[in-house]
């Protein structure tokens, strides 16, 4: 493992491409909007009880909000605040699957990012995820120069603690009421990599 300077604070291209035989992850562009909006309404049910709750009266999947999410990705990307990750199918049109995060960056002494995802209701239990987040590590670790990659999972959610376990994270601990979701303070159990413990398990072409 090469050393790292502590201010190190890598900012990869906003066009780059990862790619598996099954799939490419990539940011997200204005022209995503329309599908983007398919997706989250078609995966509202799906996603509700593992995303924070929004406003009364707010669409969280209208035309304005997911433009306005889209411009914040990109600005953040640019800023090197988080690096959002759509996840598309290698087949015809590369149509739009799920979405891996790597949020809340600090650099400094810490290099950390805190990771998210999700996926298309239809397309689980395939592994794509499993994969997907395997990139986003290859991602975090390699172009993005970090050091460690966490992730916070609520007990009740089988599916995502298996993948984090395949993947090879290593649970740190347990912490109550620690994020709000589904508007409700939940507790969850701490996950993290850090560079040192990573082994790639998945080929992936830039
Ligand atoms: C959690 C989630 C991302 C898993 O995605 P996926 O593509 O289905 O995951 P994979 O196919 O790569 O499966 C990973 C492992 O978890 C297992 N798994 C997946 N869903 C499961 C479920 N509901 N119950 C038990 N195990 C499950 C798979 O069998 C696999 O383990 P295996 O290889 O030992 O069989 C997906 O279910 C999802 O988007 N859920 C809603 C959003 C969410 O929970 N996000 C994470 C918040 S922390």
């Amino acid at each position: 493992v090469p050393p790292r300077s502590p201010s190190s604070g890598a900012i990869p291209s906003i066009s780059a491409r990862l790619a598996t035989p099954r799939i490419v992850l990539r940011a997200a562009r204005t022209t995503d909007v329309p599908e983007l909006r398919r997706i989250h309404r078609k995966n509202a049910d799906h996603l509700r009880p593992w995303s924070p709750a929004h406003a009364k009266g707010e669409d969280p999947t209208s035309l304005t909000a997911i433009s306005n999410m889209v411009a914040r990705y990109r600005q953040q990307w640019k800023r090197g605040e988080a690096f959002v990750l759509l996840v598309t199918l290698r087949t015809g049109g590369e149509p739009i699957i799920g979405r891996v995060s790597l949020g809340g960056i600090l650099r400094g002494v810490f290099q950390n990012a805190h990771l998210g995802y999700w996926i298309d209701a239809d397309h689980q239990r395939r592994g794509l995820m499993t994969e997907a987040v395997d990139v986003a590590l290859a991602f975090a670790f390699g172009m993005a120069d970090l050091h460690r990659v966490q992730a916070a999972v609520m007990p009740n959610n089988p599916g995502s603690l298996r993948l984090l376990e395949k993947v090879g994270f290593r649970r740190e601990g347990f912490a109550e009421r620690y994020l709000e979701i589904a508007g409700t303070w939940q507790d969850h159990a701490i996950f993290a990599m850090t560079r040192e413990e990573w082994k790639p398990r998945t080929d992936v072409t830039v």
